[in-house]
C-alpha cells in the first residue's frame, strides 16, 4: 500500500552558512526521503529557514542593513548549497512567511483556549546602550568561582562552573560593551504540566521515539512536574508579535517548528493540496521529523504537545542522530576543520560525502567521526574501485549495441541480488545506512568476482565469441544496474549516468528485480574520478585561511540605527563637507513642509541596463503603497543590500519621465557622489509611511 508521508529536517538558522556538520542531517534525511519515493510512496520532504530571534536582529545591526536583507541572502546560500549537495526538498519556506505567521496564530488562539498560557514576570539582563535584552551568549564577566575574566554568561570554560548571567562579576554586554542592568519584564509561559499525561504517554509507548531517547526523557523530566516554557520575548525582537500580547514577540522555538507546518501550506497552495491531509488530526499521513540530538527537548515535549493541544496530526516518528566529529575531536576553526558546505564543493565531489556519511550512520545516535584517510580511500576503494569499475571493465564493449534479447544464464547471480532487496530496503527505512551499504558492497564484490571470472578483455580479442561477449556484458551491466538502484537514495547523480548509460529509468525500488534485455546500451563515459588526499588538504586549507580572515576581520560598521557610543577623541569632523557645499538660501518652515519626506522601505532593487548610475527601487510606503524611483547610487549600494532597508524619501516630488520609465520620488542621501553616497535611515522603530518632521 501506498504511504503518505511527510518528513523534515531541522529547519538550519539563518545567521549561519550551512556546514560539514548540518549536512549529516540533511544528507541522511534525503536518503531516507529518495528511499521511501523510490518505493513508489507519496513522501514528501518539507524544509525552510529559521529566521528569528535575537541573534539574527543583532547581526543585522552590525551588518548595517534590515533582517530581511540578511534573512534573504542567506535562503540563497542555503539552497545553493543544499542543492550543491543533491538534498532535494518538495517545498524550502521560511520562518517569517505569512504561511507561518497564518498557524501561529491559529495554533496560538488553541493553545490560549486550552488555557495554557499565563504571564509571569521575568528579570533578564538588558543592555541599555543596544536597548535590548540580552540572550546569555551576549554577556560575558569574570566567572563567580574561579574568577577567570571574559567568561561567557552561562558556564566558565576554565572551571566549568555553570551559573546565569545575573552572578557574573563584572559583567558586559558584548553589544555595546555596556555594564548590563537587571530588568524585570513580562512574559507568557505555556504550562507543560497540564499535559503531562499526555506526554509521558506518547514518548514511552516505544514507537515515536529511540529507546536510549524515551529513557531519557523518562529520566530527566516526566519524573517531575514539567516546567513552564517561555515562549514571549519583549521588544525589540525580531520575529512575529504575539496578537494578544503587544510590544512582546513568540520566541523564536515557538514559531521555528510550525515553519515545518508553514512549508507544507506553502507546498499545498502550489500544488492544489489541503494542509490538512497533512497535518489535521484525520490524516493518514506519517510525519518523520529528523534531528540532532542536541534539540531533542523541543521535538519531543514541546512540539507534540502544541500539536496535541491544537487537534493536529502528531508526529509518528522523531529520528535523533548524533553529532559530527572530524578526526576524533570536535570541528576546530583553527585546525581548518570546520568546513562550509561551499568550500567542500570546490574541492570535493558531493557523492563523496554522502557515501562516507551514508557508511558511518546507523539507527542509533552515536556520534559519527569524519576521518579524512578513510574518508578518501572509501570513496576510491568502494565506490570507483568496486562499483564503477565494474561498468567500466565492460560497458565500452557494447557500446551503440544492444543488451543480450534474453538475460543470459549467470549462475544465478543476479536473483541472489534481487533477493538481498528486502534485507537493503529494511535497512533504508530503519536509517541504517551503514548495514545498507555493506550488503550492497558485497553484491559488487560478487560482481567483480564474475567479471575477473570471465575476462570479457580476453572474449573481445577472439571474434568468434561475440555473442558470449555480449551475454557476459549484458550480465555485468545489469548486475551493475541493480547494485546502483541499491545505492540510488544514496547516489542520485550516479544513478542518473547510469540511466543515460542504459537508457531506461531507475525511478522504482523493483528496478533491481528484474533484468534488462535487448535495450540499447550508450557510450560509456567515465562515471566517477578518483579524488586525492591533496584535494582534501586544499579544502581543510582554505578552511583555516577563512575561519582566519572571519576572525580577524574588522567587525561591519554599526547601523545607522543603533546608538553607539563614540568617544569625542575619535571625533575627525573637518569641515570640508560645508567648505565644499555651502549653505543654501535660508527657507521658512512653510517651505519646508512643502517636501513631503516620508519613512520608505526598499522592497526592490535592480540595475537599470544600460545605465552606470542608476539602480531602480521598489519603494514601499506600507500598506500596499509603493513608488517607482531611480536613484544614482549604482556606484556606492549593491541591489541585494538595499532590499529591506528603511530609507528616507522625498515622496512629494513630481513624477519624472526618464528614458527607462517614471520616476515617482527620490531617496536622500548624502555624499559627494560615485562611490561617496550615503543613504538616509531612520532610527529602530520608526515604520514605512512616517512623515519626516
Ligand atoms: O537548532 C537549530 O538549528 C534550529 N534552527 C532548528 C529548528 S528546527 C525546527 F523546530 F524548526
Ligand atoms: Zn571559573
Amino acid at each position: 500500500m501506498t504511504r503518505q508521508i511527510l518528513v523534515t529536517a531541522a529547519l538550519p538558522y539563518a545567521n549561519g552558512h550551512i556546514h560539514i556538520g548540518h549536512l549529516v542531517e540533511y544528507i541522511q534525511t534525503d536518503i531516507w526521503v529518495r528511499y521511501q519515493k523510490l518505493q513508489g510512496n507519496n513522501c514528501r520532504f518539507f524544509c525552510a529557514d529559521d529566521t528569528h530571534g535575537t541573534a539574527i536582529m543583532i547581526r543585522a545591526r552590525r551588518e548595517g542593513r534590515s533582517e530581511e536583507a540578511v534573512i534573504a541572502d542567506m535562503r540563497e546560500a542555503h539552497v545553493r548549497d543544499f542543492s550543491g549537495f543533491q538534498v532535494e526538498f518538495d517545498n524550502y519556506g521560511s520562518t517569517n512567511s505569512p504561511e507561518n505567521r497564518e498557524l501561529c496564530d491559529t495554533i496560538w488562539a488553541a493553545i490560549r483556549r486550552a488555557g495554557l498560557v499565563k504571564e509571569k514576570d521575568v528579570e533578564q539582563l538588558y543592555d541599555p546602550v543596544a536597548g535590548t535584552f540580552l540572550a546569555d551568549r551576549f554577556v560575558r564577566g569574570t566567572c563567580p568561582r574561579c574568577g577567570a575574566e571574559d567568561q561567557p554568561g552561562d558556564n566558565c570554560s576554565v572551571c566549568g562552573a555553570t551559573y546565569t548571567p545575573a552572578d557574573l562579576k563584572n559583567p558586559k554586554s558584548t553589544l555595546s560593551g555596556a555594564v548590563p542592568e537587571v530588568r524585570a519584564a513580562e512574559h507568557l509561559f505555556i504550562e507543560l504540566e497540564q499535559l503531562h499525561d499526555f506526554l509521558s504517554e506518547w514518548t514511552q509507548d516505544g514507537t515515536h521515539l529511540q529507546p536510549e531517547i524515551a529513557k531519557y526523557l523518562k529520566g530527566h523530566f516526566l519524573g517531575e512536574p514539567l516546567r513552564d516554557w517561555d515562549v514571549s520575548r519583549p521588544a525589540p525582537y525580531f520575529g512575529f508579535e504575539i496578537p494578544d500580547k503587544k510590544g512582546h514577540y513568540w520566541y523564536v522555538w515557538f514559531d521555528a517548528p510550525i515553519g515545518y507546518m508553514a512549508s507544507t501550506l506553502e507546498w499545498c497552495r502550489k500544488n492544489g493540496d489541503d494542509v490538512q491531509n497533512w497535518w489535521g488530526a484525520d490524516s493518514k499521513a506519517e510525519i518523520h521529523h529528523f534531528i540532532g540530538k542536541d534539540i531533542t527537548y523541543f521535538h519531543t515535549l514541546f512540539w507534540p504537545g502544541m500539536l496535541k493541544t491544537a487537534n493536529c496530526n502528531l508526529p509518528t516518528k522523531v529520528h535523533i542522530h548524533g553529532f559530527l566529529t572530524v578526526g576524533g575531536e570536535k570541528m576546530s576553526k583553527s585546525k581548518g576543520t570546520f568546513v562550509m558546505g561551499s568550500t567542500y564543493l570546490k574541492h570535493l565531489p558531493p557523492a563523496a560525502l554522502r557515501y562516507y556519511y551514508a557508511s558511518k550512520l546507523g539507527p542509533g545516535l552515536d556520534d559519527i567521526d569524519l576521518n579524512l584517510d578513510e574518508f578518501v580511500t572509501r570513496f576510491n576503494t568502494d565506490l570507483v574501485g568496486k562499483v564503477v569499475n565494474i561498468a567500466s571493465r565492460c560497458a565500452g564493449f557494447l557500446a551503440g549495441q544492444t543488451l543480450s534479447d534474453v538475460y543470459p544464464d549467470d549462475g544465478g547471480l543476479f536473483a541472489a541480488g534481487a533477493e538481498r532487496g528486502e534485507a537493503i530496503a529494511a535497512f533504508y527505512e530503519d536509517c541504517n545506512y551503514n548495514a545498507a551499504t555493506r550488503e550492497i558492497m558485497a553484491l559488487a564484490d560478487k560482481a567483480n568476482k564474475f567479471v575477473d571470472d570471465r575476462q570479457p578483455w580476453v572474449i573481445r580479442k577472439d571474434p568468434s565469441r561475440a555473442d558470449e561477449l555480449r551475454d557476459v556484458c549484458s550480465i555485468t551491466l545489469n548486475l551493475f544496474r541493480q547494485i546502483v538502484t541499491y545505492l540510488a537514495p544514496i547516489l542520485p547523480g550516479l544513478a542518473k549516468q547510469t540511466e543515460e548509460l542504459l537508457n531506461r529509468p531507475i525511478s522504482n525500488w523493483a528496478e533491481a528485480q528484474k533484468p534488462l534485455t535487448g535495450t540499447p546500451v550508450s557510450p560509456f563515459t567515465h562515471l566517477m574520478k578518483r579524488i586525492d588526499t591533496k584535494q582534501v588538504e586544499a579544502m581543510i586549507e582554505e578552511s583555516k585561511e577563512a575561519m582566519a580572515a572571519e576572525a580577524g576581520a574588522a567587525p561591519a560598521a554599526p547601523a545607522p540605527a543603533e546608538p553607539t557610543f563614540h568617544p569625542a577623541d575619535t571625533w575627525k569632523d573637518s569641515g570640508d563637507a560645508m567648505k565644499n557645499e555651502p549653505l543654501a538660501a535660508e527657507c521658512t518652515i512653510d517651505d519646508f513642509v512643502k517636501v513631503d519626506l516620508r519613512v520608505a522601505r526598499v522592497i526592490e532593487a535592480k540595475h537599470v541596463e544600460s545605465a552606470n548610475k542608476l539602480l531602480q527601487l521598489t519603494l514601499s510606503l506600507g500598506g500596499g503603497e509603493t513608488r517607482n524611483v531611480f536613484a544614482g547610487i549604482k556606484s556606492a549600494y549593491k541591489p541585494e543590500d538595499l532590499v529591506g532597508r528603511l530609507v528616507v524619501m522625498v515622496a512629494n516630488l513630481k513624477p519624472r519621465q526618464m528614458k527607462f520609465g517614471l520616476s515617482s520620488g527620490m531617496v536622500c542621501a548624502s555624499g559627494s557622489g560615485g562611490p561617496e553616497v550615503f543613504l538616509l535611515s531612520p532610527d529602530t522603530g520608526a515604520v514605512p509611511g512616517q512623515r519626516v518632521h
